[in-house]
């Protein structure tokens, strides 16, 4: 593909979805243009690029196709053991104090970027670790993932041991049943948090 064009694929990637695809990725980038080319019969990457960039309902499909190949949904519950840590140990304890003592029980944690759902859960086993009446609390968990395939794994909630590497057992076995050789998460942590994925 002409410079000029890839060029032009990296400028409609940012300004559609705001991702930036460095130097290095450029490579990669092109083998997923390639890639999604071939699957949709096309003979040039002008024409991929002018069906992305035409505003109707089959760019917008297939954005969502190329989005679940551009991004990297890489996840597992406690994935960034430091950032967990210190949420669980400093910000949020600190956060339901100050709250208790206005009598305000209102927490709204956003998980921007929450891929197949580790980490808005994660957020939800340590709210409710963290208070135990919880259920008389006001509690809102939110995800958000530009990638559809992703978030819809996410709503699911059903994990495999690869999800769970960092997870003490008693905790998993807290929150999750053993379902079809893998594991789901208990209704009972999605409800009354109000966790939207
Ligand atoms: C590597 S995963 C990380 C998932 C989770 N935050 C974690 O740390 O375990 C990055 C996620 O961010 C999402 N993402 C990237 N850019 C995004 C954007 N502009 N808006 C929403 N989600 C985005 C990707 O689709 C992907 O699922």
């Amino acid at each position: 593909m002409n410079g000029t064009l890839l060029q032009k694929f990296i400028k409609l990637i940012a300004d559609y979805v705001g991702l930036q695809i460095r130097e290095q990725d450029y490579d990669n980038l092109c083998d997923k243009i390639f890639m999604r080319i071939k699957s949709l019969k096309l003979s040039l990457p002008e024409q991929y690029y002018q069906l992305l960039k035409s505003q109707n309902k089959t760019s917008k499909n297939e954005w969502e196709k190329f989005i679940t190949l551009l991004t990297v949904t890489e996840s597992y519950f406690f994935r960034d053991r430091g950032q967990f840590e210190l949420l669980k140990n400093v910000i949020l304890p600190g956060i339901i104090k100050s709250k208790e003592a206005s009598n305000e029980k209102v927490l709204k944690i956003w998980s921007a970027g929450c891929s197949t759902g580790e980490e808005p859960y994660s957020l939800a086993i340590i709210v409710q670790e963290l208070i135990p009446n919880w259920k008389d609390w006001n509690i809102l968990i939110l995800g958000t993932d530009i990638n559809e395939v992703a978030l819809g794994k996410a709503r699911e909630g059903i994990y495999s041991h690869w999800s769970f590497r960092l997870l003490e057992k008693q905790i998993q076995d807290k929150y999750f049943d053993k379902f079809q050789g893998k594991w789901k998460l208990k209704e009972q942590v999605k409800k009354g948090l109000s966790l939207t994925i």
